[in-house]
Order: structure tokens, then sequence, then C-alpha cells
């Protein structure tokens, strides 16, 4: 039976509205056999000057469309919104969901059969792939690559090395001027950050969880084996189309499961929580933030990458990528989940070798036993928070201090480095109003810097707790995403300066030693701080955001409403 594409509901019209479709189309010149039953394929480019890790999208779109007509299909290339982790204020994270709906109602509302999603910097890769989940067509992603790993003084740096610089630069280790030559040599070819920053993890999310061709994770932007693999990509989609391949097909309970078990492997940004909630969200998988520590627990950490380990995504490469890293965690997949190019995922890394040991560590010989994700309750974080112990320091994963509290981030600012701060290395550093509804946008500041007076001593890391995140190239003893935030009054709303905090990270648990009472009583003179939006986007973020344990999606936009489309627009 011949296949009734999806874009033939406009090309393949007759009459006012067939004219209309086609015709406008032609002014690119474009012949009418294009039209006459080919498949369509979008790609949605995410390609902007103002977004540094994807701007050569655009040559990488023209591999992409290679493959396509390679297969017999018809690319058409789009933009959607882009978003930029570096430059966009407050924080890019605060437009996720917005490029998300961009995403969405692109595809759907386009004559397209099938979509190839470039992805690169930080929220470009889940805001597409939510996108694309609510409308539930044909899709492949394919990722833009880690950056070169950059080098200063003959040695490798990184995006994790911008906070040891500043904290450096702080404490009078390193100049001005040495800065300013490691900033010259950070990034220093096209891609993203090359550490297993958020990113990074990303990508290897996309391709654990079978939405691309083997070894999209760690190629690098600037190697041509990364066209290649845009190249393939774009041929397969085709097939994709044919075969009725859609995301609902590949996206499955167990593969979200095997994408929390890679993440653990890999050490993994802890934004993966957050946007793989949102993903499971809109295909419709339920998925809870109990999971992701139930299915990290067994794993350890194999790649030695930074922020946990030494390496960089590069290395990651040549040492024989993903397919290699998911030979050695055989075991503890999922093996028989179907992946984009239509094989499982154990077809595809059955042949994958391991090349260096000191990067992929073997499942016996794991590089480090702790897990890289925990997810922790108690009475400050009722709903949960999560924490990333192989970039913590293990002397406090059993910790008691008391808390030194920063009401806002303005506040942290202010007094961080105040002589009278009463602060040491035993303290908590509580910083509150850094959430979804809070900031909003729930910025990357969780790994707040240490006050003066402890860098000066030596100190490099104590224990810090907020409702917000931070960047995955960051690390430390850091407690993040504190649900519910400190915005909506709970208990971690009240915690004050001198409260006695407990974290237990082999009990799981994050505790104020407070009574009840007590608690109860702050509570009820609590005041809510004033409404910082009322009209706009931010305005529409801050009512429908849901919290950061469910995944800081809209409430609204959770599931999808298919890739029908009924009506005609003359
Ligand atoms: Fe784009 Fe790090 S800034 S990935
Ligand atoms: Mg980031």
């Amino acid at each position: 039976m011949k296949q009734v594409l999806r874009s033939q509901q406009w090309f393949g019209k007759k009459g006012k509205d067939g004219i209309i479709y086609r015709a406008w189309m032609k002014n690119q010149g474009i012949p009418d056999y294009e039209f006459q039953g080919k498949p369509i394929i979008g790609i949605c480019n995410t390609w902007s000057e103002l977004t540094p890790c994807n701007a050569h999208f655009r040559e990488l779109a023209e591999s992409v469309k290679r493959g396509i007509f390679e297969a017999g299909g018809f690319p058409v290339e789009f933009p959607v919104m882009s978003l930029g982790e570096t430059l966009i204020k407050p924080t890019a994270m605060l437009y996720r969901n917005l490029a998300s709906m961009d995403v969405e109602e692109s595809i759907r509302a386009n004559p397209m059969d099938g979509v190839v999603l470039l992805c690169g910097c930080d929220k470009t890769t889940p805001s597409l792939v939510m996108g694309a989940c609510s409308v539930d067509i044909p899709t492949i992603v394919v990722s833009g690559g880690p950056m070169l790993t950059g080098k200063y003084n003959g040695r490798d740096i990184g995006t994790s090395d911008v906070w040891r610089f500043t904290d450096d630069v702080k404490s009078g280790i390193m100049s001005e001027e040495e800065l300013n030559i490691a900033e010259a040599g950070l990034c220093r070819s096209q891609g993203h950050c090359a550490v297993m920053g958020t990113a990074s993890t990303m990508a290897c999310m996309v391709e654990s969880l079978g939405l691309t061709l083997p070894q999209n994770a760690a190629i690098p932007a600037a190697d041509s084996r990364r066209k290649v693999l845009a190249q393939l990509s774009g041929k397969r989609i085709v097939e994709m189309v044919r075969e009725d391949q859609k995301l609902s097909g590949i996206l499955t309970k167990k593969a979200f499961e095997n994408a929390i078990k890679v993440n653990a492997a890999i050490g993994g940004s802890t934004n993966f929580v957050i946007h793989l909630l949102a993903i499971a969200g809109r295909i419709g998988v339920p998925l809870e933030i109990g999971d992701f520590d139930r299915l990290s627990a067994s794993i350890p950490l194999l790649a030695n990458l930074q922020p946990s380990g030494k390496f960089f995504m590069e290395d990651l490469y040549y040492a024989g990528g993903i397919p290699a890293l998911l030979k050695e965690l055989d075991a503890f997949l999922n093996t028989d989940c179907i992946t984009a190019n239509g094989k499982t995922i154990r077809e595809n890394y059955q042949r994958a070798e391991c090349y260096n040991r000191e990067v992929i560590a073997s499942i016996d010989k794991p590089f480090n036993t702790a897990t890289a994700l925990a997810v922790l309750h108690g009475n400050i974080c009722e709903n949960g928070a999560v924490i990333k112990p192989t970039a913590a320091s293990p002397h406090l994963f059993q910790h008691s201090g008391k808390a030194v509290v920063f009401e806002n981030i303005e506040d942290y600012k202010l007094r961080i480095d105040d002589p009278d701060l009463p602060v040491d290395e035993n303290s908590i550093l509580v910083l509150k109003n850094v959430g979804p509804k809070g900031y909003p946008g729930m910025p990357e500041v969780g790994n707040m810097t240490l006050p003066l007076k402890l860098l000066e001593k030596g100190i490099k890391d104590i224990v810090r707790i907020s409702d917000g995140r931070m960047s995955g190239t960051g690390f430390g003893t850091v407690v993040l995403h504190v649900s519910p935030e400190a915005t909506l009054g709970g208990n971690f709303s009240v915690l004050e300066t001198g409260d006695l905090i407990t974290l237990d990270l082999n009990a799981r648990s994050l505790n104020v030693d407070l009574s009840e009472e007590e608690l109860q009583s702050r509570k009820d003179k609590w005041k809510p701080s004033p409404i910082l939006a009322e009209r706009g986007y931010t305005s529409l973020y801050i009512n429908n955001v849901e919290q950061a344990h469910l995944g800081a999606d809209f409430d609204f936009l959770k599931g999808g409403s298919g890739s029908e489309v009924t009506r005609d627009s003359h």
C-alpha cells in the first residue's frame, strides 16, 4: 500500500489551497516534482550568532540536506528560537519552555513528514526534543558536537576552569593578565562546552535514549566525521518516515531508564534531571525524581571526564565514544530498546571497542564508585533536591553545620565577602529565591563562589544549598533544585542564619534541626516577595511553571496534541 504522507495534506491538494501551498514555495526555484509525494523533512535549526555553541549549524544543515536528497526526500530548513547559555539574561532556562512551544507549533503547523533537530548548547536539546515530543512525527537528533579541548600554558582547559580561575583570581593566585591568556584558549573551535557539562550531557542523553545515530554525542564539532554523521542522519530520517518510526516508538519507559543509567556512568549534569522529567512529561512516560536515585545508585562512574574527572569530550570520542561506554553497561541496560537507526541499542554497541581505559573505565574497575547523582529528601526539601556526589567532596558527605542564609542573589553578592560574615569551613551557605518562580527561571548560581576569607585560607569547598541550578560544568558539595522553592513559603523559605543543617548523603537526607512548631511559627510570619512580572512571557512563566522535581515545564504543556491540523489557512 502506498504511504500517504502528511505533507500531501498541503502539497497534494487541488484547487485554491494547493496553489497557495505550492506556488509560493516555487519562488525558491523548486521544481514541481518535489511536491509530488517525496518525504518532506524539516531541519529545525537553532543556528544563531548569539548562540556561539550552535554558530556552525548552517554548515551542518547542509550535510543533513545532502543525506535527505540522497535518500529521495526534500529538506526544508527552518529557524526556531535559539538559546545561548552564555549571553541570555537572566538565564536561558527561563526560555526553555518558550522555545519548546516554538518548536512544537512550527513542526505541527507546517508540511513536514519528519524532522531533524539540530541541537547544541544546553537548552537547545531539551527544548527541541520537548517540542517534537508534543507532535510525535518521525524525528532524529543531530548534535553539534563539543569544542576541541581548550589550551592554556601547555595544559588542557575547559569550562570547569572558569570556576577555578575565578576563585584563583579572587584569592590572588592568578593575575588578570594570565586570566586573559587563558580566556583566549578556552573556546578555540566551533562547538559546545567540551567537558561533561549540560550540553554534553544532553548529547549523551539523546544518544542513550536512541534518538540519534551511534557516536552522536562525542564527535568534536570540528571533526569532519561530525558532518558525516549529519549526512547519514539526513539519509536515515527519510527511511524513518517510510517506516513511520515515531518518537513515541523510541521513547519508552525502558529508554528513559537507559538514559538515567548512562547519565550516572558519565557523571552527567544535574540539569539532566529537570530536562529528562520534562521530556517524559511531553511523551507521556511516567517518570519521577525518585527514579533517578534508584536507577543511578548501582551504576559506578565510568567516564573520567571533567567536572567529575580529568578528560574532555574529545578524549571520550577517541576512546570509543558512548557506544564503548554502553557496552560496559550491558548488564544494566534494557538492551532491546529500538533506536533511530532501526536497530536495538545493543546491536549498535556490540562491536564497539574501548581504546583508552583511562578515559572510559571498565565496569569491573570503575573510575569512581560514588554515584553521580543522588536525590535528597528532608524537612528542607520535602519534594526533593539533587546533588552530584562525584563532583563533591567526600569529607562533606556527612556534615552538620550552621547556616549562613542569603535571601536572594543580590543579598549574596552584597555580603559574601564581608569580613564580618559569620562563616567558616563548617558553615553551610543557603541561597533562597533562585528557583523556577523566584528568580524567575532557576539560574545556574547554586555553586556559589566561596567567601574571600575562606578562599584565602585555601578552603576549596563547603556545603552549599539552593533552590537554583548549577552549570553542568560546576562542582563542589552543592545541593540544588530544592523543592518546594523558597518563593512558595515552605520550610526552605524560613531558614535563618545560625540554624543547624545536616546533610547525610548515605541516608539521602537534608534536614534542619528545628521543631515542627518552630517551623510553623516562622511560616505564619513569612511574607511572599513582590510579584516580579505583571505582563508578558515572564508573567506567563511565573504563573505556570512547575517545580523542579517535576521538570519545570509549564503545566499546560504536559503531553502532546499530535500532528494533525484539519483546517486550511485560506
Ligand atoms: Fe553552550 Fe556551554 S555555553 S554548551
Ligand atoms: Mg549551563
